[in-house]
């Protein structure tokens, strides 16, 4: 670098104009070898231009940044048998793998409505299933919580459906960007929220509760089996960013060892997941409201990741079937295979259950 101030010019005896100021362009910064920033990061965001990442990375078990694999793709189409000309619904429409097989199945005549509580991921991925050809007359997005099918459903015209998927949790997009808060994986906000524009994030949340009241959404939530503990270490304090969290949940269990302490901080971070969207209340009503969104002889098929929302639908299910709502429900719950387990780890802990609406029900 020249810290030289430039020689002044002696004046003449026989002044020149002066040359018009060219205004100063500073230069472009060297960004560097490797993108710092989630959204310049990823080869594997642009698919059509990085086809042989993108296969790579799933080749090796991980999901490509920005997307999502569907779960039990077979397993879910078997249960809900979609057909021509039928109408189903896919109550969190995520990445739209689901979606995009049922509205495979749905042609010619049928049509998909698209539920999804999350307003940043949804558009993209309407974009995504209009750009695969499925017209708006086929495939509409709706941006709502699952637990408002009902006025879904009756703004569109319809009386019921005849296929209702629902895949419980969050997307693979939502987990990967740190911007989201939802995984300790990267630092960013503690925020946690499917919708960022309703409810307050998990920081202000975990400030706001007692040791009781946390030690009962850890135990509810995810099962913590030191959940007295860790509740009287955090609940109460600030934490800004899941980084920050995730030390002092760490710190909080010195004689964990590394995988018990991470296991810890899933488990934490699913709680809140859970507690700051509501996310039991909105099952219970979604499966309340089911059987009146269901048409005569209509199938429903929801995959789930923990034991607090299996019990729920395994006991609304069989009640309906008891009360005469359903006709059948899955006998057992159905797991993915090895293959898919070891394909997709995130797959893992999934369990799908279903249930055919009675025929003579209303
Ligand atoms: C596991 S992902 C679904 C992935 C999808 N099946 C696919 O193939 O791409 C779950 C999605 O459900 C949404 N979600 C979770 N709870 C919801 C609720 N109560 N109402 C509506 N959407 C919800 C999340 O925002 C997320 O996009």
């Amino acid at each position: 670098m020249n810290d030289e101030k430039p020689a002044v010019p002696a004046p003449t005896s026989d002044p020149q104009p002066a040359p018009a100021a060219v205004p100063h362009r500073r230069r472009p910064r060297y960004a560097g070898k490797y993108p710092r920033r989630f959204e310049e990061k990823y080869k594997e965001r642009n698919p059509a231009r990085y086809g042989d990442t993108v296969a790579k990375i799933l080749a090796s078990g991980k999901t490509p940044a920005g997307t999502h694999r569907p779960i039990m793709v077979a397993e879910v189409l078997a249960a809900l048998a979609p057909q021509p000309g039928e109408v189903a619904v896919d109550a969190t429409l995520g990445h739209g793998g689901h979606a995009q097989e049922l509205l495979a199945r749905l042609r010619p005549g049928g049509r998909l409505l698209g539920l999804d509580a999350d307003p940043i991921e949804l558009p993209k991925t309407e974009a995504r299933l209009h750009a695969l050809g499925f017209r708006p007359a086929e495939f509409t997005a709706h941006h709502s919580n699952f637990a408002g099918l009902p006025r879904v459903l009756a703004a569109a015209g319809l009386a019921g459906a005849d296929c209702v998927l629902a895949d419980l949790g969050v997307s693979s997009m939502q987990l990967d960007d740190p911007a989201r808060g939802f995984t300790a994986k990267f630092a960013g906000p503690l925020d946690l929220r499917m919708n960022p524009r309703h409810g307050q994030p998990a920081s202000a949340l975990l400030a706001s509760l007692e040791p009781t009241e946390l030690a009962a959404a850890l135990a509810e939530n995810a099962d913590e089996p030191n959940a007295a503990l860790l509740a009287h270490a955090l609940a109460g304090r600030i934490f800004a960013t899941t980084t920050e969290l995730a030390r002092a949940v760490r710190e909080a269990l010195p004689r964990s060892g590394r995988d018990g302490a991470e296991l810890a901080v899933r488990r934490v971070f699913q709680a809140l997941r859970i507690a700051v969207n509501d996310e039991f209340s909105a099952l219970d009503t979604f499966l309340r409201v089911l059987p009146s969104c269901l048409n005569s002889g209509g199938r429903v098929a929801i995959l789930t990741f923990h034991s607090g929302e299996d019990r729920r639908v395994k006991k609304s299910f069989e009640a309906g079937l008891c009360a005469g709502i359903y006709a059948a429900i899955a006998d057992e719950v159905i797991r993915p295979s090895p293959e898919e387990r070891h394909a997709n780890p995130r797959s893992a802990s999934a369990k799908l259950r279903w249930a055919r609406k009675n025929a003579g029900a209303v």
